[in-house]
């Protein structure tokens, strides 16, 4: 009888120690942290797949200005966009202008000749795709015209009035809501704004604007804003679009780009100083990304956005050298600004500077304050450079800008860039001239597969931490046929735990691009996908904001037993005193831990899991349609040392809430 309880006992013991066996463990040292940087995840905005116009900037006329051209598009011109349109025996003529425009930096304006006014004549414009309009929503509508005669012919008078219909139609002519305005002289520019209230929700609106009288109007800078944009801001952002973002809780945002920054040619490079002001006066221009960027989304509103979220401003200007990929212009290859031309480039980037920070008083500082920010924006890091092909040409110019901020603004930190990619020339010469150079931050970008990102966990581990330290600036998991897959996600967050381990070399990670509009892709993969009514995360869109939701500022020793397929990382909110543990599992089968909390001294009161899982890792992110996975958070028990079990191809993240930071203090 002993003996077979003897047996039974030896059995049973045998069977737990091999089910403890079979466990990884994940052991987190909580009184051993080290300080990371607080604002590890953020983002990055690149005008790009109509990110800017047609996307974020919540601006619904497209070609607003008569400013599209061939340069960007073959088959464009500046009525691109436009119909000229009579209705019932209305008659005339249309024609583009650039004799007198109202501001040199926005040269074309449509002129209508109306010799007969019928049911009106005018010109209607369908937005990107349509306009997306919603019932009982109230759009505000502007236009700048110059009335240049009224009557017809022989009676033409330079005085009067010239009625104007503007309406929301549907695309088969159906009217949605209307307002009426007038141009009158004498023949200067003038704006003329209405609100007009949609009846119905369309996605495919258009806006059509009508001459009822006889005459010669000159129309430009047609413009139809939701008034419910992102905050209720003039000239402002697409609400949704903006609010998804938010809601990535990014602790800095990158801006305006990527390539788009640095340009197609010198005489393509991001001007800042063009993108500020009223809009009508603002210079659009080809991007690289061959559309246009009417800049209506500019400097001031990438700043206040950034206020908005409360994300960091981390602009990029370029480094007095084009991007080496110019193709369009003559200026092939890396271009570089005349030497004799780089103080006045010098110029404008310590005039950025101040425009953001200086006080109201200051000559920039004084244009932030006219445009409504008479606060400064706290700007405390300023990218030069993208990506750059390392030549004499790059260095040199580098060099004076990064010196001239060094010594004028001491207090701005300086980001450099080391290249297109994770290693190769550029790279290897960019983080030598960088390190010589002593730039306090560089920027790394590396579009990659799955596998690389789960094979380069350890890359930050023993880097050298005398040297400049690492913003990731642009980086994505690349799945078959470039496509954001659960795998790739997966990978991400697997990543995201080496990066948080390394958070005290690595001040910056941002996924990329962030934005892309169905039908006008210029890049794959991308974290947001639209439409003109709708906005699609992904599921590396979780990964992030799973980041974003749960960083801290304290890095806790998390070791595993097992790190084939398997990662996870710990960090301590100081903030909320929370101690919050990240687990990723890329294998397709499920994984049983026996987590470990050493030198946890009190328990939290509750604590919560929120996991990110798909049955299937070829979970395609289509650009439309719901996720293939979406985070979901529920309660979880846990002690000193507990046991989970983590699902296949998953991220998740256990949040020990605690009133205190009581569990860093030794027992
Ligand atoms: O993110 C898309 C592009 O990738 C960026 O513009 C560029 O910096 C990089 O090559």
């Amino acid at each position: 009888m002993n003996r077979v309880k003897i047996t039974l006992l030896h059995a049973i013991l045998l069977l737990t120690l091999t089910a403890r066996a079979e466990k990884t463990t994940v052991t987190v040292e909580a009184n051993a942290g080290k300080p990371i940087s607080p604002d590890l995840v953020g983002i990055f905005f690149e005008d790009l797949s109509y990110a800017a116009d047609g996307g974020l900037y919540a601006e619904l006329v497209q070609n607003r200005s008569f400013e599209y051209a061939a340069t960007e598009q073959p088959t464009w011109g500046p009525l691109t966009g436009w119909e000229f349109i009579r209705r019932g025996g209305g008659a005339g003529e249309l024609w583009v202008d650039s004799s007198c425009p109202i501001h040199p930096n926005n040269p074309h304006c449509a002129l209508i000749r109306i010799t007969n006014a019928g049911e009106g004549v005018g010109l209607s414009n369908a937005g990107f795709d349509g306009i997306a309009v919603k019932a009982g929503e109230s759009y505000d509508f502007s236009v700048f015209a110059r009335m240049l005669y009224i009557g017809n012919g022989r009676d033409s008078k330079p005085a009067g009035k010239l009625p104007l219909s503007v309406r929301l139609e549907t695309k088969d002519g159906a009217v949605l809501g209307e307002a009426n305005v007038e141009a009158s002289d004498p023949a200067e520019w003038k704006q003329l704004t209405a609100t007009i209230t949609a009846s119905q929700t369309v996605p495919d609106a258009r806006l059509v604007v009508l001459a009822r009288a006889t005459g010669l109007i000159a129309l430009d800078e047609v413009s139809l804003f939701p008034q419910k944009t992102f905050k209720g801001r003039k000239n402002g952002l697409r609400a949704d679009l903006a609010q998804t973002i938010a809601d990535l809780h990014p602790k800095f945002m990158r801006f305006p780009g990527g390539c788009l920054t640095h340009g197609d040619g010198i005489n393509n490079i991001y001007r800042w100083k063009d993108t500020i002001g009223p809009v009508e006066q603002r210079k659009g221009q080809p991007n690289i990304w061959r559309y246009h960027q009417s800049a209506g989304l500019g400097y001031f509103e990438y700043f206040q956005f950034c206020e908005d979220i409360g994300a960091r401003p981390l602009p990029v200007l370029a480094a007095g050298v084009s991007c080496q990929n110019s193709t369009r212009t003559r200026e092939t290859g890396q271009q570089c600004i005349p030497l004799a031309d780089m103080p006045a480039y010098i110029q404008d980037v310590l005039d950025l500077i101040e425009y953001a920070n200086g006080p109201a008083t200051s000559t920039w500082g004084a244009k932030r304050a006219a445009a409504g920010h008479p606060a400064p924006f706290g700007l405390k890091y300023l990218g030069v450079g993208n990506e750059d092909k390392q030549t004499d040409g790059f260095r040199e110019r580098f060099k004076m800008i990064y010196d001239a901020i060094k010594s004028k603004h001491p207090e701005i930190t300086v980001v450099g860039t080391v290249g297109p990619a994770p290693s190769g020339e550029d790279f290897g010469l960019g983080w030598k001239f960088s390190s010589e150079l002593h730039v306090p931050i560089v920027d790394e970008h590396y579009y990659q597969s799955p596998q690389w990102f789960w094979d380069n966990r350890n890359r930050y581990d023993n880097y050298d931490r005398t040297r400049p330290k690492v913003y990731v600036g642009e980086y994505a998991a690349r799945d078959a046929r470039n496509r954001s897959t659960l795998r790739a996600a997966i990978a991400e967050a697997a990543y995201l735990t080496s990066l948080e381990r390394n958070g005290d070399v690595v001040q910056f990670a941002s996924y990329a691009p962030l934005l892309a509009r169905r039908d006008h892709m210029n890049w794959s993969p991308d974290l947001i996908f639209f439409n003109g009514t709708e906005v699609f995360p992904t599921i590396s869109y979780y990964v992030q904001q799973l980041f974003g939701l749960n960083g801290g500022d304290t890095y806790l020793p998390t070791a595993v037993s097992d790190p084939k397929e398997f990662a996870a990382s710990s960090v301590h909110d100081g903030a909320t005193g929370d101690l919050i543990v990240k687990l990723v599992n890329g294998s397709s089968t499920p994984k049983p831990l026996r987590i470990e909390l050493n030198g946890v001294t009190t328990l939290p009161r509750s604590a919560t899991k929120t996991v990110l899982t798909g049955a299937n890792a070829d979970a395609v992110n289509p650009d439309g349609g719901a996720p293939a996975a979406m985070p979901e958070v529920s309660p979880i028990e846990v002690g000193q040392a507990f046991d989970y079990e983590a699902p296949p191809n998953s991220l998740t993240v256990i949040r020990l809430k605690s009133g205190q930071p009581s569990h860093l203090q030794s027992p």
